[in-house]
């Protein structure tokens, strides 16, 4: 079964389209140990509202990909969630290969790769090794954050076409064009999940992060056409990260 496949079928059992971003901020090396227990104790109460995890720096930097973060992702895995790298691979291919390998090894599902450093030996290589492992590869396409429009939204020249176009547009064609598994375009930009929504259909999933803290809106997400909502600080920092995770989940629910 492919990693969207597989997705599909968690959010359907799950009844959610939620991805938890398992982030938490900096501690001084005294209370490292804390992130640990904090992490098992949010997946323990918002496990039934959510069907997939992403990882990021927060956890690998202080707990170690073979140390902590694969406790976590045997946890996540154990309670019916899949569990996303968000590592936003970007290296020559060799590399991108070996750093795929290393999170597949620790137990990931899949990994968050960037489409700037291109196909022959640039992302070919890690996309090789995640269909071997029978992995999935998510591609950076439009991000959340207001700096995304130098980069992602710039007008470019399609170097096969020579025509213009835009970067996330061409983003898009080859997330098709490779095979990924999924695309991650902001909550931010609603106008541009729909924009990638008529490009790719239901054949590529689209994540969307930047609900919440980032401010924006859930439900305007989906209904532009996001197939996952990837919500953390709206969850993990709330008083009542259950309550936070579930209000999310039921908003989106039948859209
Ligand atoms: P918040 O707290 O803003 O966390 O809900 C969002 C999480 O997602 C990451 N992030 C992104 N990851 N493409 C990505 O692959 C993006 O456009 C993007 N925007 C935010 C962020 O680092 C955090 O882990």
């Amino acid at each position: 079964m492919s990693f969207k496949t597989k997705m599909d079928e968690a959010a359907k059992s799950k009844g959610s389209r939620l991805v938890l971003a398992l982030d938490f901020p900096f501690e001084a090396a005294e209370n490292r140990d804390k992130i640990f227990v904090k992490a098992q104790e949010v997946l323990k109460a918002v496990h039934p509202y959510i069907c997939a995890v992403k990882i990021n720096h927060h956890l690998t930097l202080p707990l170690g990909t073979f140390d902590g973060v694969q406790r976590l992702v045997e946890q996540i895995r154990g309670q019916g969630m899949l569990a996303i790298m968000d590592a936003k691979v970007n290296d020559i291919g060799n590399t991108n290969q070996i750093i795929g390998e290393y999170y597949f090894a620790a137990g990931f599902d899949a990994v968050i790769a960037n489409p700037f450093v291109g196909w022959e030996e640039g992302l070919k290589p890690l996309f090789d090794v995640s269909k071997r492992l029978n992995r999935g590869v998510i591609l950076l396409t439009y991000m959340s954050h207001k700096g995304a429009s130098e980069g992602y939204g710039q007008t470019i020249v399609d170097s096969e076409t020579g025509e213009k176009t835009l970067q996330y547009v061409s983003f898009a064609k080859k997330a098709l064009k490779w095979g990924a598994d999924g695309v991650v375009v902001g909550a931010t930009v609603p106008q541009k999940i729909a924009e990638v929504k008529q490009i790719l259909g239901e054949k590529v999933a689209i994540y969307s992060p930047g609900v919440g803290a980032q401010g924006g809106a859930a439900e305007t997400a989906v209904k532009a056409g996001a197939n996952y909502l990837i919500v953390g600080r709206e969850i993990v920092n709330s008083d009542n990260p259950a309550q936070a995770a579930r209000i999310l989940c039921d908003s989106t629910k039948g859209i």
